[in-house]
């Protein structure tokens, strides 16, 4: 990694205040009250936390220590008993959210499914029935391949309840990026559906489950539950694979919330690094459970009327910590969509909307921007005026994008918190508290209180006003990850060892550019990897490279992104061919169809270029860095010293 440099071409000079309405009836009311909360907070981050966790939770037993932290290990809440199953369902029970809707749910075809408080905890505690009576026992881990429906979040509940940590691969991942995962989550159950309902079309998920069990590479998966949903014709191993239905019916609905230690793991969820296979991500149980209440009470400001709504599918973070956990820890009501805008319908989520009255609404900017493209007339023919805050999450927002979602879908009445996290960070960690902090178009804003965020050089000094730097953390949190799972070495070097601790102090990184303006609002740039963002999910240029070499015609592959309007970022791969084959349309668009069969159709690239060789240093690692600029028609600037053949950089420009 070279040191940063970072342009500011950001010159925002916007500042929205909510109104005053708005901020009276808020969690936190002013920015008074969040500067004394993160004053507070910053002073002692163990007695804050502490004192939240005991005013905002049910333990079964309370922690004897608030924090141990071995750098970069951290526990929290040590021996503290809770299971946070219990804190999103039981503890509703004896008050009167027994009787609220805890899940609105909507299918692509136009059905739908409310469940309240008391029957999601019925369904869950008879699945988590079903899961025992398959021999899953607490620790034991359950892969869970799903569509947007019901039973995944039934599912992780489930899995929750008994202790069994879940491990949620994206439905839009194919077979092979599924198995890799259940192999090294050595996944007991896999928990899927017949298919699901995508942009018109049935998705089948349980045909890439059985792609992913054949070969018999992945040996530890004993049971496949199957739920019915598009009713398409499937496979039924005998023995492995049973229908979800027919065993929920021989099951009781009585199923006590195992306690669990605090720092027992509740998941783990891959996600891409710049070299090697995907990272489980591991989270535990009591501080990912305070991390996520806490930041969805306060940031998504919630109240008792509303009807939330975050477009996320639960294969991500974000389905996991502001669709399900955070939301029903507080009793909230949580919209859970199926479908995705499609040529038969593209105003969909506005239709949604109107339907049951959303009031706070929650999703990404490269949803954001394809609304745009889609225009404005879509949101305009519904009415949008039960929403009263928006919130945007996976990239950078340009300033441009958020003026529209402000306009248009808030009707310049609803604030809009950016929010900066990672999959790694739990729960978010920049943002704005909406009845609190003004914001500006296209920042994050500031840390949420607990978070000692700072922007620092190399050596990890603090860098000044407006300096570009890396984005760290100074001190543990209770939603942090705890380690890779099984690879506690990689936990350490990837986020850990690249700013050198000062004074002893360990500092998280993050793996993202930012500079703080003299407001001390971020505003985050981008990752200073090898790691591409394309539609608000982070992509590992190593998982695609592998996908492209894996075909025959490809000698090696590198691959880099490019400014793209919509996704953010697309895809370039270029790619060196072996001996016989010839570059071709025909070729090119195999070599797309072989990424999307080997990752998924989010990994495609939008663009192949062959070529005969690739730019690299002297010790052969692949200079990116110039591909990048090539790829997005830039001329090739920086260092170029150390690449071991210049030749190769000519002919790569005369190929463009
Ligand atoms: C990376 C994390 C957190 C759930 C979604 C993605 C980028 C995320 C923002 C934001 C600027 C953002 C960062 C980060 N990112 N939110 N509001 N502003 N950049 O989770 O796949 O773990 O990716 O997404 O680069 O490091 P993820």
């Amino acid at each position: 990694m070279s040191q940063l440099t970072i342009e500011s071409i950001l010159q925002e000079k916007r500042l929205f205040h909510p109104s005053a309405e708005f901020s009276q009836n808020a969690q936190i009311k002013s920015l008074k009250e969040y500067q004394q909360l993160y004053d507070k907070a910053s002073a002692d981050p163990e007695k804050f936390w502490a004192e939240l966790a005991q005013q905002e939770l049910h333990w079964f037993q309370k922690w004897d220590k608030i924090l141990d932290w071995q750098p970069p290990f951290a526990k929290w809440f040590v021996n503290g008993k809770i299971n946070i199953s219990y804190n999103c369902l039981d503890r509703h029970l004896t008050t009167w959210r027994k009787n609220k809707a805890a899940l609105i749910w909507e299918g692509e075809p136009g059905d739908s499914r409310t469940l309240t408080y008391a029957q999601l905890h019925r369904e869950v505690c008879q699945f988590a029935n079903v899961l025992k009576q398959l021999g899953v026992q607490k620790g034991d881990r359950v892969g869970i391949y799903m569509p947007m429906i019901p039973e995944a979040a039934i599912a992780m509940l489930a899995c929750a309840r008994i202790g069994a940590p879940h491990t949620v691969v994206f439905g839009g991942f194919s077979a092979e990026a599924l198995r890799d995962r259940l192999i090294d989550g050595e996944a007991k159950v896999v928990i899927t559906a017949d298919g699901g309902y995508r942009k018109d079309a049935a998705v089948p998920l349980k045909e890439q489950v059985d792609k992913a069990l054949a070969g018999g590479d992945v040996t530890s998966v004993e049971n496949v539950l199957v739920v019915r949903r598009t009713g398409q014709e499937v496979q039924m191993e005998p023995g492995r694979d049973h229908w979800w239905h027919d065993l929920q019916q021989s099951v009781s609905a009585d199923c006590p919330a195992e306690p669990m230690d605090s720092e027992d793991m509740l998941f783990i969820l891959y996600t891409s690094g710049s070299t090697g296979k995907p990272k489980g991500v591991v989270h535990t149980t009591g501080g990912y459970n305070l991390y996520t209440h806490m930041t969805t009470k306060w940031i998504f400001d919630l109240q008792d009327t509303d009807v939330y709504w975050c477009t996320a599918d639960v294969g991500w973070i974000t389905g996991h910590s502001y669709i399900v956990y955070g939301p029903l820890s507080n009793g909230a009501t949580t919209v859970m969509y199926e479908g995705a805008p499609r040529s038969s319908n593209p105003g969909c989520f506005w239709d949604v909307i109107e339907k049951y009255g959303v009031t706070v609404f929650y999703t990404a900017p490269t949803a954001i921007r394809a609304f745009i493209k889609m225009g404005e007339h879509l949101p305009k023919a519904r009415n949008l005026s039960s929403l009263r805050l928006l919130g945007t999450v996976g990239e950078p927002i340009n300033p441009e994008a958020w003026m529209w979602y402000y306009r248009v879908i808030g009707g310049d009445r609803c604030p809009i918190v950016d929010t900066w996290w990672q999959t790694e960070t739990g729960g978010i960690m920049i943002t704005p508290l909406p009845g609190a902090i003004p914001t500006k178009p296209g920042s994050a804003t500031r840390p949420f209180p607990g978070i000692l965020a700072d922007i620092v050089d190399l050596e990890g000094n603090s860098v000044g006003d407006n300096a570009g730097g890396y984005l760290i953390v100074r001190h543990p949190w209770p939603g942090m990850m705890r380690t890779v799972y099984g690879d506690p070495d990689r936990f350490r070097r990837t986020y850990w060892e690249h700013i050198p601790p000062q004074d002893g102090k360990y500092v998280y990184f993050a793996g993202d550019g930012a500079r703080r303006d003299k407001d001390g609002y971020f505003w985050v740039m981008g990752r200073v990897d090898d790691v591409i963002n394309v539609s608000g999910h982070r992509l590992g240029t190593m998982e695609v490279e592998s996908a492209l070499v894996s075909h025959p015609a490809v000698a090696e592959a590198a691959i880099v992104s490019k400014p793209d309007e919509v996704k953010g970022e697309d895809i370039v791969a270029f790619v060196t061919l072996e001996g016989t084959y010839q570059p071709s349309e025909q070729l090119s668009k195999e070599l797309k169809q072989h990424v999307v069969k080997e990752i998924g159709a989010i990994a495609r690239p939008g663009e192949i270029r062959f070529t005969d060789a690739l730019p690299k240093t002297r010790s052969g690692k692949i200079m990116r860095r110039l591909l990048r600029n090539l790829a997005s028609g830039q001329e090739v600037s920086g260092d170029t010293s150390t690449l071991e053949d210049r030749g190769v950089l000519d002919k790569l420009r005369e190929g463009a």
